[in-house]
C-alpha cells in the first residue's frame, strides 16, 4: 500500500467530431483511484463511462488531459509498452464480451496468459482455477457460440482474472447475468480484491453490482457529477479499507 495513486487522471478530455458539432464524451475528467479500491462509474447511458475506461486501459487516447496508470503516463506510451501495461496488468471485461469464436472457452481464457512466461501446466492450473471461479469448469472444451450470454459474459470474467492483474475494469459485467450468478461474480471479484489487493472499477447500472461498491463516482455528461464512500459488501454491512485518494 502506498499514498500514489494507482490510477490518476488529470482534466481528462475526449471529444469526438460529428459533422458541425463536437461531442464531449469526457469534458474535465479528474480522478485518482488508491490501489485496492473496488470503485464503480455510474450514470445515463452516453455519460461516458466506457469511454473512461477505455482511456485508462490504454486502449483509447484522450484528446485533452493526462491518465498515469501504475506510474506511467499513458499519452506517452508507445504502443508496445501499452501492450505491455494491459498485457501484465489490466484485465478487461468488455461490455461486449469479445470472446474469440474459433477457440474453445479454455483457449479464450489461455490467451490472457500466452505471453506471459508460465509453463504449459501453470497455465493449466490457472485456467481451470479461473474456469472453477466463475462455474465453468465443465464447459472449458465448449466454443462461444454453444454458450448462452451469461455463460460468454462468465468467460470474459474468467479470462480477466486469470492473469491476476493489479487492475479489473469491468463495462457491465454482469448485463447478461442473473441474480444468483450476478451474486457469485461479485464475491469472487471482491475475494480477489481483499486477498490480491486487486483494484476494480467497474462501469454499471445494475443495483446489484452498486450494493458492492465501496466508492460510486457518477458521471453525467463526461463530467463528475458525485464521488461518494459507500459501504459496499452486498448490503451485507461495512468494511473499513483506510483508503482515501
Ligand atoms: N467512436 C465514437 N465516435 C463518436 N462518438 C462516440 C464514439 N464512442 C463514444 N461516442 C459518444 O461518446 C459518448 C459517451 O459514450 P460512452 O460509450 O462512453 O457512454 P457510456 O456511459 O458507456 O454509455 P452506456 O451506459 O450506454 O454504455 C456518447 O455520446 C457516445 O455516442
Ligand atoms: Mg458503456
Amino acid at each position: 500500500m502506498t499514498d500514489t495513486p494507482i490510477i490518476e487522471t488529470t482534466d481528462l478530455k475526449k471529444i469526438y467530431p460529428m459533422g458541425q458539432h463536437k461531442i464531449m464524451a469526457l469534458d474535465g475528467v479528474s480522478l485518482a483511484f488508491s490501489r485496492a479500491e473496488f470503485a464503480g462509474l455510474v450514470g445515463p447511458s452516453g455519460s461516458g463511462k466506457t469511454t473512461l475506461l477505455n482511456i485508462i486501459g490504454s486502449l483509447d487516447a484522450p484528446t485533452e488531459g493526462s491518465a498515469v496508470v501504475m506510474g506511467k503516463g499513458i499519452e506517452s506510451l508507445s504502443h508496445k509498452e501499452a501492450a505491455l501495461l494491459r498485457n501484465r496488468h489490466i484485465g478487461f471485461i468488455f461490455q461486449t464480451f469479445n470472446l474469440l469464436p474459433v477457440y474453445s472457452v479454455y483457449e479464450n481464457v489461455e490467451f490472457a496468459l500466452l505471453l506471459l512466461g508460465d509453463t504449459a501446466a501453470e497455465r493449466r492450473r490457472k485456467v481451470m482455477a479461473a474456469l472453477e471461479w466463475v462455474h465453468l469448469a465443465d464447459r472449458a472444451r465448449s466454443r462461444p457460440a454453444q454458450l448462452s450470454g451469461g455463460q460468454s459474459q462468465r468467460v470474459a470474467i474468467a479470462r480477466a482474472v486469470v492473469k491476476q492483474p493489479d487492475i479489473i475494469l469491468a463495462d457491465e459485467p454482469t448485463a447478461n447475468l442473473d441474480a444468483e450468478n450476478s451474486h457469485n461474480i461479485l464475491q469472487t471479484m471482491e475475494r480477489l480484491n481483499r486477498e490480491l489487493g486487486t483494484t476494480f472499477i467497474f462501469a454499471t447500472h445494475d443495483g446489484k453490482v452498486i450494493r458492492y461498491l465501496r466508492r460510486k463516482i457518477t458521471l453525467v455528461d463526461g463530467r463528475v457529477a458525485s464521488d461518494e464512500r459507500l459501504d459496499g459488501g452486498g448490503g451485507a454491512g461495512a468494511r473499513g479499507t483506510g483508503e482515501r485518494p
